[in-house]
């Protein structure tokens, strides 16, 4: 198996007056991880929609290798789809469920059967072949609906948060089992979520989507480290972003123009005794390794997070370790 690059040259799609993806261009070249990352509503899943073919953008094309496809039925794409809520057959087995899409695209009995088995296999599943779905647990529901999948033999493999139904642990567990399969694989993956985390750790490259555009792509590293916008810095850096020049040349002493701010990631804004600022606390929230801080200084939040133990006062004092400039908005 092996994927195809996936392009996208200038789609858009609205619904009605709303512009849910705004003239979208990018390439994602084949074998490698993509993620969408984004907020809540911002054309996320209409993007993956349209290259999986279940949407028609009302602009744009969409090429998956050389291919325009814009206007392909979804079954005649090489491509797949893996959602949240797995979309198994309840009434099935595991194999009638992972042998559904080969019987749809009319694979003889005897092919089924070993492709069946192989992508149980791969995805370590293969010892629960004729058990009803409905007895499995979560994690397995979620196996199987990866070895649906692959039995298929796509080129293209798009998620839809996939891994949003799971707890914490199972999730990060099933990441790293999920990124393995990709890798071995060797399948160009769209991948979609709004949890910063599960993008930074499972992508090649992130785009970072808004109000049903782009506004920034790179490899994880990067865009973590060099924002480009505020929007950036504060959903996948989780920064503190401030607008005030005043007091961003007080903490960081980096002079803004106008349309620019600074961003001081949570773990730069270090919480020690005798530091130069002065800060009141609002709220304090231990979450194990590290403790939240929020702090206002000069009737501006900050956020702080640290590792150390953080003393009781109502007031503490605390250093800017670095910042960038980013540009406020876009
Ligand atoms: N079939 C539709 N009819 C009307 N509006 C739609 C339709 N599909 C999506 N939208 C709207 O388009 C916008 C983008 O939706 P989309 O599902 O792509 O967002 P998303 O980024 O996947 O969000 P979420 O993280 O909540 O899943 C939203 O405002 C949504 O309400
Ligand atoms: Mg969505």
């Amino acid at each position: 198996m092996r994927g195809e690059s996936v392009r996208l040259d200038g789609v858009s799609r609205r619904f009605g007056d709303l512009k849910a993806v705004d003239g979208i261009s990018v390439e994602i070249p084949n074998g490698s991880f993509f993620s969408l990352l984004g907020p809540s509503g911002c054309g996320k899943s209409t993007t993956l929609r349209m290259i999986a073919g279940f949407e028609i953008p009302d602009e744009g094309r969409v090429l998956i290798g050389e291919k325009d496809v814009t206007r392909e039925e979804a079954r005649k794409r090489p491509t797949v789809m893996v959602f949240q809520n797995y979309a198994l057959f309840p009434h099935m087995t595991v194999r009638e469920n992972v042998e559904y899409g080969l019987r749809v695209r009319n694979v003889s009995k005897a092919d089924r059967k070993t492709r069946v088995l192989d992508a149980l296999k791969r995805v370590d599943m293969d010892n629960f072949v004729d058990t009803a779905v409905t007895s499995l647990s979560g994690g397995q529901q979620q196996r199987i609906a990866l070895a649906r999948a692959i039995a298929i033999e796509p080129q293209v493999i798009l998620f839809d948060e996939p891994l949003s139904n799971l707890d914490v642990a199972l999730r990060q567990q099933t990441r790293i089992e999920l990124k393995d399969l990709q890798r071995r694989l060797g399948l160009t993956s769209i991948y979609v979520t709004h949890d910063q985390e599960e993008a930074l750790a499972l992508s090649d490259q992130i785009a970072v989507m808004r109000d049903g555009r782009i506004v920034q792509v790179g490899e994880p590293r990067a865009l973590y480290d060099n924002p480009k916008t505020a929007f950036v810095a504060s959903f996948l850096g989780g920064s503190n972003v401030l607008t005030d020049p005043a007091i961003a040349f007080e903490l960081t002493g980096k002079t803004l123009r106008s349309g620019e701010a600074v961003a001081i990631r949570a773990e730069h804004v270090q919480i020690e005794e005798d530091g130069p600022f002065k800060a009141d606390v609002v709220s304090r929230q231990f979450l194990g390794m590290i403790t939240e801080v929020e702090l206002r200084f000069k009737g501006v939040a900050l956020i702080a997070k640290t590792t150390a133990v953080v003393p009781s006062e109502e007031r503490l004092s605390f250093h800017v370790l670095a910042s960038t400039v980013v540009i406020n908005d876009l």
